[in-house]
């Protein structure tokens, strides 16, 4: 799990210099394929329950299971870059929302948000705590900034398949209350936050995108996570990314 976690950041890496005003989402995955390829491993979305590319690509109000296609990113818009390996049978399953070139305020405090709830998330976590923890304070935190989570897609328990149980809900449920993380433990956290209400929608003529019911806009990261005896281990930490507190900035004039 840690060289899926490992090779799928790289694969983050490679890609994020990419994620350029112009490119198109299906671009970006023809590049995911060829690198996951070429590297002897297998793109996890691909075929998955059907879903026709290599990774997910949602942009602004798209909540996540963007599929890749004809659209141009454009300067002001939010992408939600979601990737998944298969290395020697095991899975590494993580997400970044890019801001590409000059944003608005609102789309920047979504996207600060959601990267501050994932690690308020991870860090909620303890050795044989109750996977609640995580979405009592990742709830809390995106409350306190009048910011709403989504709650019918929900990070998992993941290893040599890509969702397993538990399901990891980013707010308090009643089976996460019962719910353990136990050491030797994988799982993702990935809450999706969005700007207006917490409703959904799924495109029902592709049956997988999601969007937000208001059109508000909505930003996610994911991390799988290993629980270990000390705590958690993050196992897709990647080099060039937004690290545990960054900062995203209005740019300079
Ligand atoms: N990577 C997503 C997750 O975090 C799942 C995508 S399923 C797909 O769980 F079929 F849309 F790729
Ligand atoms: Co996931
Ligand atoms: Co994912």
């Amino acid at each position: 799990m840690r060289k899926a976690g490992r090779f799928n950041a790289q694969l983050l890496d490679y890609v994020r210099p990419f994620m350029q005003p112009g490119v198109t989402t299906g671009e970006v995955d023809r590049l995911v394929h060829a690198y996951t390829v070429k590297h002897g491993h297998t793109p996890a979305p691909l075929n998955y329950m059907g879903f026709p590319k290599s990774c997910c690509t949602s942009v602004n109000e798209v909540v996540c299971h963007g599929i890749p296609g004809d659209r141009e990113l454009k300067e002001g818009d939010i992408v939600n870059l979601d990737v998944t390996s298969i290395v020697e049978g095991w899975y590494g399953d993580q997400s970044e929302t890019f801001l590409i070139g000059d944003v608005s305020d609102d789309a920047r405090r979504v996207a600060q948000c959601a990267l501050d709830c994932l690690y308020i998330g991870i860090w909620a976590t303890r050795p044989g705590g109750p996977v609640y923890d995580i979405g009592a304070a990742i709830l809390k935190e995106a409350e306190s900034r009048g910011l709403s989570v989504v709650r019918e897609y929900v990070g998992h328990g993941i290893g040599n398949e890509f969702h397993k149980r538990p399901n990891i809900p980013h707010a308090p449920t009643a089976q996460s209350r019962r719910d353990k993380l136990m050491p030797g433990m994988c799982f993702t956290i990935e809450p999706m936050i969005n700007l207006g209400g917490r409703e959904t929608v799924l495109d029902e003529k592709d049956g997988w995108t999601v969007t937000t019911k208001d059109g508000s806009l909505s930003a996610q990261f994911e991390h799988t996570i290993l629980m270990t005896e000390k705590g958690p281990e993050i196992l897709t930490l990647t080099e060039s990314g937004p690290q545990e507190g960054h900062l995203f900035k209005p740019r300079e004039e």
